[in-house]
């Protein structure tokens, strides 16, 4: 079941599961990225460093958690070009970054790149391809700008029962709003099947695919800053303002105490689960 797809197509009503604009990036950016980000943004930037890319595209680049690793990474002479759909989201990126530095912001949608084909060595994205309404689409355009022999990295959540924090986010979430449980977590949470990714990569004739599960055991200090970044810092806050009948703050000590009740108080350690691809275009 494509969510993603179902949401972009207009068969399902999930609130905007894309639309990281308004308050989300501050929130998602301070509350979220060091609790479930940066661990895995630090690995990406290292897989990308590792292929010694000239010209690196980044999609879905958020709030730069990937881009500022990355250009601190990179040999000075590469080139970092970020792009995210959310010209908010970007916004954020760039005030990561001093004047000077080679690196260039430009809002994308991953559906239709507005770059040159081959124009590109390494195509990267950390958490995007989830939101993408048609995978296969999306690898297809990011094959068309890589030059041959080119790499595509990428990483995806694995499954929900494997991220708890994103299992008792959308539980309490929906046992909060019974009658129309809000669907954002299901997107993130909904491409994790490494058989249907290869497919697709396939399909957009990628060869040479890898993958590699990461577990963690991500520390956490304050229950309630995590439980901030949940409501507050993704597009779940704009499903529970039009429900209505709930302040987000009730939102949130709703998500801590469920927090609480299954990892005990803070501090305390939560599992996470990514699966990294990675993938080339033949040469
Ligand atoms: C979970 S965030 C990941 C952000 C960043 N890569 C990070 O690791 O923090 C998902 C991002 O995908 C972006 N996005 C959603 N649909 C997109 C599309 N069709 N094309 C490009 N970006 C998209 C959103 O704006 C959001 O910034």
């Amino acid at each position: 079941l494509d969510i993603a797809r179902e949401i972009a197509t207009g068969h399902r009503k999930a609130g905007d599961a894309a639309s990281f604009t308004g308050s989300i990036p501050e929130n998602y950016d301070r509350f979220l990225g060091p609790h479930i980000f940066v661990d895995y943004a630090a690995d990406l930037a290292e897989r990308t460093v590792a292929v010694k890319p000239e010209n690196v595209l980044e999609l879905a680049a958020g709030t730069g958690i990937v881009s500022r690793i990355l250009r601190d990474r990179l040999p000075k002479n590469s080139a970092l070009m970020v792009t995210d759909l959310n010209p908010p989201m970007l916004e954020l990126a760039k005030s990561k970054f001093k004047s000077g530095e080679a690196v260039e912001f430009e809002p994308a949608d991953a559906m239709d790149l507005p770059f040159d084909k081959a124009s590109y060595d390494l195509v990267v994205s950390q958490f995007g391809v989830m939101f993408f309404p048609d995978k296969v689409d999306a690898y297809n355009q990011a094959s068309r700008v890589l030059r041959p022999g080119g790499h595509l990295l990428f990483n995806v959540w694995g499954q929900m029962s494997s991220n708890p924090f994103a299992e008792i986010a959308h539980e309490t979430a929906g046992s909060i709003f019974p009658d129309n449980p809000p669907g954002f977590y299901r997107v993130p949470f909904s491409y994790c099947d490494i058989e249907a990714v290869t497919r697709d990569l396939e399909a957009a004739g990628f060869g040479e695919i890898t993958h590699e599960t990461i577990k963690l055991d991500k520390p956490v200090k304050d229950w309630s800053l995590l439980a901030l970044g949940l409501v507050m810092g993704n597009p779940l806050i704009d499903e529970i303002k039009s429900r209505g009948g709930y302040t987000a703050d009730q939102v949130v000590k709703r998500f801590a105490d469920a927090f609480r009740a299954r990892f005990g108080q803070a501090p305390g350690t939560m599992p996470l689960e990514a699966i990294v691809f990675r993938a080339r275009k033949s040469g």
